[in-house]
């Protein structure tokens, strides 16, 4: 799914590292090293023994390759995810595989990328998927490394995470064959979300339940049942749920939300200049996230995103900012309101049309779409390059540019360039004494070829045959 967003994303990853390993200051460098070195001991190194041994424990491993810039990046963050899982007393076990010299173990873990962060428990693994941050992986591996559902014995404890988390499921209810369902799914989906179990004594007033066994999702300051006739699955419904009903959305969450099959509604605006139209347009697109939720929330995902950078290189065109765009995560089709949005009754027209099919369908996955995009990608990769480190790209596209004119020159030569070798060899040979008129027929011949050596040669040659004619 949206394998588009996929392959642009690793188009930047690979192209990004590149650039920027260029501008690395070896003052950074040199940081990074003393700080890996002072707190190293809190990351332990990995090797294959590390198949047999790691059943025993919970681990966090960081799957990397010397070479790749993102893991550069990852390592001084590693070192302090270790160093504060140890402190904070954290039964995880923190690691690191350079996986390229121990592929064969890396590929049992389903490593396919670098860096690649994996939680790993017993039988189960859990890929890390979020921002490459310390509060956040920290906060990823405290939570998928606990138990998958927790239970909340108080209405103090419910208030407190209900405070702490924007979206969280709660299961309602005795043991049930929901129940075991709930917490199958909690344990495959714990990486995105929290799960909980609790009496509905702990429910404020305000929250009633019709009938239990219930789950339910709190979030958007409202709380909605899971309906085990209308939803699809359980574990379809918590993937379509887990998210706000609104969102700042960027190419991560794009990406997972790819999984919903929801169709995208947002609005491109620009952060740093939010104008008078930005601000209408994100404040429709969150009014219609809100006040027609039980319409569209089955079908779409609202949110905005901020530049128009990212949903460029997915529609393969240039978007105007601000504006409104209706993106299927299904099959990378866009649509755009052929009309400007001013109003609420406009929007509403447009959501409704693309639901209803009438709608221009833009873009796509089909042959041509493909087609277009690998030429497109080639193009913004080599712009990418250019654009982050023009050196580095004169010589990544200079180079073989340089040999192949090299390569010209010399059968061009090859071809035309009797006449003046001759000459050379009667000159050599002393037969000649033409030496100002020579000189100016074999000006260009020396531009183009040049080469301190030859021209030192050539001088010793001329004083050579100076001598003689004397
Ligand atoms: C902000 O956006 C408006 C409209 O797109 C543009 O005319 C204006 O120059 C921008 N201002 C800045 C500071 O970029
Ligand atoms: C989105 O794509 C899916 C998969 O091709 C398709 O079934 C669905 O009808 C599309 N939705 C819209 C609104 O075009």
């Amino acid at each position: 799914m949206l394998t588009t967003v996929a392959f642009t994303f690793c188009i930047s990853c690979l192209v990004f590292p590149l650039g920027k390993m260029a501008e690395v200051k070896p003052t950074l460098v040199c940081a990074v090293v003393l700080l890996s070195s002072a707190v190293f001991a809190f990351v332990e190194d990995l090797d294959e023994t590390f198949k047999d041994s790691r059943m025993d424990d919970v681990w966090l491993v960081d799957f990397y390759a010397p070479w790749c810039g993102y893991c550069k990046k990852l390592e001084p963050v590693w070192q302090e995810v270790g160093a504060e899982l140890k402190s904070s007393g954290s039964p995880v076990r923190v690691g690191k595989m350079d996986a390229t010299a121990f592929s064969g173990i890396s590929s049992e873990f389903g490593v396919r990328g670098y860096p690649t962060i994996k939680l790993l428990k017993g039988a189960l693994t859990y890929n890390y998927k979020g921002p490459r941050t310390k509060d956040e992986i920290i906060e990823f591996a405290n939570r998928v490394a606990g138990p998958a559902v927790r239970s909340l014995p108080s209405k103090q404890m419910f208030e407190h995470v209900m405070r702490r988390h924007s979206v969280l499921f709660v299961y309602f209810g005795g043991d049930s064959p929901l129940k075991e369902k709930y917490a199958e799914v909690a344990s495959e989906l714990i990486v995105y979300t929290h799960f909980f179990a609790a009496s509905e004594d702990v429910l404020p007033k305000e929250v009633t339940i019709p009938e239990l066994p219930a789950i339910v999702v709190f979030k958007d300051g409202a709380y909605f049942t899971y309906d085990g006739e209308q939803d699809s699955t359980l574990s379809t419904w918590v993937n379509k749920e887990r998210f706000l009903g609104y969102l700042q959305i960027d190419g991560f969450i794009l990406y997972e939300l790819g999984e919903t099959g929801k169709l995208v509604a947002m609005a491109v605006v620009d952060e740093k200049n939010l104008t008078e139209e930005s601000i209408r347009l994100k404040t429709l697109i969150q009014r219609v996230a809100t006040e027609y939720r039980d319409h569209f929330s089955r079908d779409f995902q609202f949110g905005h995103m901020d530049g128009n950078d990212y949903i460029n290189g997915l529609i393969m065109g240039e978007i105007a900012v601000p504006s409104i765009i209706i993106l299927n995560t299904s099959n990378e089709q866009y649509f755009l309101p052929s009309e400007p949005v001013e109003t609420m009754d406009q929007l509403l027209h447009f959501i409704n049309s693309v639901l209803d099919g009438t709608a221009q369908a833009q873009g796509g996955d089909s042959i041509f779409q493909r087609v277009k995009r690998v030429a497109y990608d080639a193009k913004s990769t080599i712009m990418s390059v250019f654009r982050s480190s023009p050196l580095l790209a004169c010589f990544l596209f200079g180079l073989p540019l340089g040999v192949i004119s090299l390569m010209c020159y010399g059968i061009y030569t090859a071809e035309t360039d009797d006449s003046p070798e001759d000459l050379e060899l009667l000159k050599r040979d002393g037969l000649t004494d033409e030496e100002e008129d020579d000189e100016g027929q074999r000006l260009p011949m020396e531009l183009e070829a040049p080469g301190d050596d030859e021209k030192e040669e050539e001088q010793e040659e001329k004083s050579f045959t100076d001598k003689k004619v004397d």
